[in-house]
């Protein structure tokens, strides 16, 4: 599996000649794990047919912004939120100024205003077009502004003429974009997090479970990952391939999972609890299947340990999230789960309705931590969870560093 696993990836293409090996790009981007949905621009479909991308991605080609078709069955906006990452290639040195400028005048365009995922140009021009002192001036401008420019690179071009503004080879464009989701924000971590929901046994085919998916855990458990983390995950029953680069411990209690949290815990940096874990489990599992007999049915139920207060409450505890997963007052139970567990942070999370949260492919968090807080949108839980992870990392690193300063501190007055 690789950091493009499962991404979201708009490919623009736009109208000159390496249009053709954007069609390549497409089946590399999905050899790779990526869902691809291709934005042509007119120009782009005098090169290559749509049909031909619509063939290798799976997908419709989407080719005007007032088409009310397609708008409605994908608008602009919700293809720019459905994003991971754009990838314009080629992009012409119309594209580049228009994009540099602002200008929303055609599908394409409108997308790269109105995403927020990361924009990636892969330049393609006769290389005098491409020395040319207002391409070069769009460029550094573009740069500037945080988009990220892939090549272009040196050799013989469709005119005759060799020189700089060839595009990049498909697969050189693939390992650059698969590079801009591994932030390396937490390389050198040990991150343990706990995922799923934990199944209590009340008997050999009954158990008290709960929604969980585990959905929201993997994601976090592929972001931390391509932060540069080595990950630990201790999963509850699932349905879900294991991230790249992930160890994974399969339990099915909770008494399970707190066995293997606290086993591996000691080495690690930090912890996130996203499981949904059973505060109950019934107080015995009955040996054989219990018989349809009585007419009502008693279950004591004992308390389970609670995973996330014992790590917490370690002696040098590592650097502690939980979740809230809260249907009223979201904010009070959070920052109370915060002060009384002793965590570093918390994610808050309304699981009151289903198209958000619990088993959904969507969730939105308001993180608070000691002396702040801020709300995550709603967005695919691989979105939220690259938010979520780049908050951990910057608030771990400050706390690290706070830690030594109170460390010297100790140490000169003693
Ligand atoms: O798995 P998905 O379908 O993707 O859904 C994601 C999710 C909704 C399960 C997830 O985002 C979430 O909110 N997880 C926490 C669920 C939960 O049990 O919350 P809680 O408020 O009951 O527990 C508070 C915290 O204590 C949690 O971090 C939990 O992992 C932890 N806990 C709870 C009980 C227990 N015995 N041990 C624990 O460690």
């Amino acid at each position: 599996m690789s950091s493009l696993t499962n991404k979201h990836i708009i490919l623009g293409v736009t109208g000159g000649i390496a249009a053709y090996k954007a069609a390549d790009l497409v089946r590399r981007l999905r050899d790779a794990g990526a869902e691809v949905r291709v934005v042509m621009t007119r120009a782009a479909t005098e090169f290559v047919g749509a049909l031909t991308f619509q063939a290798l991605s799976g997908h419709k080609v989407h080719l005007d912004l007032l088409d009310a078709d397609a708008e409605a069955a994908m608008s602009h906006i919700e293809l720019a939120r459905w994003a991971d990452a754009v990838l314009i290639a080629p992009a012409t040195a119309n594209t580049l100024a228009k994009i540099t400028q602002g200008l929303a005048d055609d599908l394409l365009s409108t997308l790269c205003l109105a995403t927020k995922a990361p924009l990636c140009l892969a330049p393609s021009m006769n290389h005098v077009m491409w020395s040319d002192a207002h391409t070069q001036a769009n460029i550094k401008l573009l740069q500037q502004g945080g988009i990220k420019i892939f090549g272009p690179t040196s050799g013989s071009q469709a005119c005759g003429e060799t020189g700089e503004g060839r595009m990049l080879e498909p697969l050189q464009l693939v390992e650059q974009l698969a590079q801009i989701f591994s932030t390396g924000s937490l390389q050198g971590c040990r991150l343990l997090i706990t995922a799923g929901p934990t199944f209590e046994a009340i008997d050999p085919v009954r158990f008290i479970g709960n929604r969980s998916s585990g959905k929201m855990g993997y994601a976090l458990a592929q972001a931390a990952a391509e932060a540069g983390a080595q990950v630990t995950l201790v999963s509850g029953p699932v349905a879900l391939a294991t991230p790249d680069r992930v160890t994974r411990i399969n339990v099915e209690s909770a008494a399970q999972m707190h066995q293997a949290v606290m086993q591996h815990i000691a080495s690690q940096n930090i912890f996130i609890a996203c499981a949904a874990v059973a505060d109950y489990r019934p107080a015995q599992s009955q040996p054989q299947k219990i018989k349809k007999t009585a007419d009502k049915l008693q279950i004591d139920l004992v308390k389970n340990p609670d995973i996330l207060g014992e790590v917490a409450s370690m002696s040098q505890p590592p650097f502690c999230i939980g979740f809230a997963a809260e249907t009223e007052n979201l904010r009070q139970h959070a920052q109370q789960k915060l002060a009384t567990k002793k965590l570093h942070m918390i994610a808050a999370n309304d699981v009151s309705s289903q198209d958000s949260g619990f088993n959904s492919e969507f969730n939105a968090l308001h993180i608070f931590w000691p002396d702040g807080d801020v709300q995550l949108e709603k967005a695919s839980k691989p979105q939220i969870a690259r938010q979520m992870i780049s908050l951990v990392a910057q608030h771990y690193s400050q706390n690290q560093t706070q830690k030594k300063i109170h460390e010297k501190n100790s140490t000169q007055d003693s």
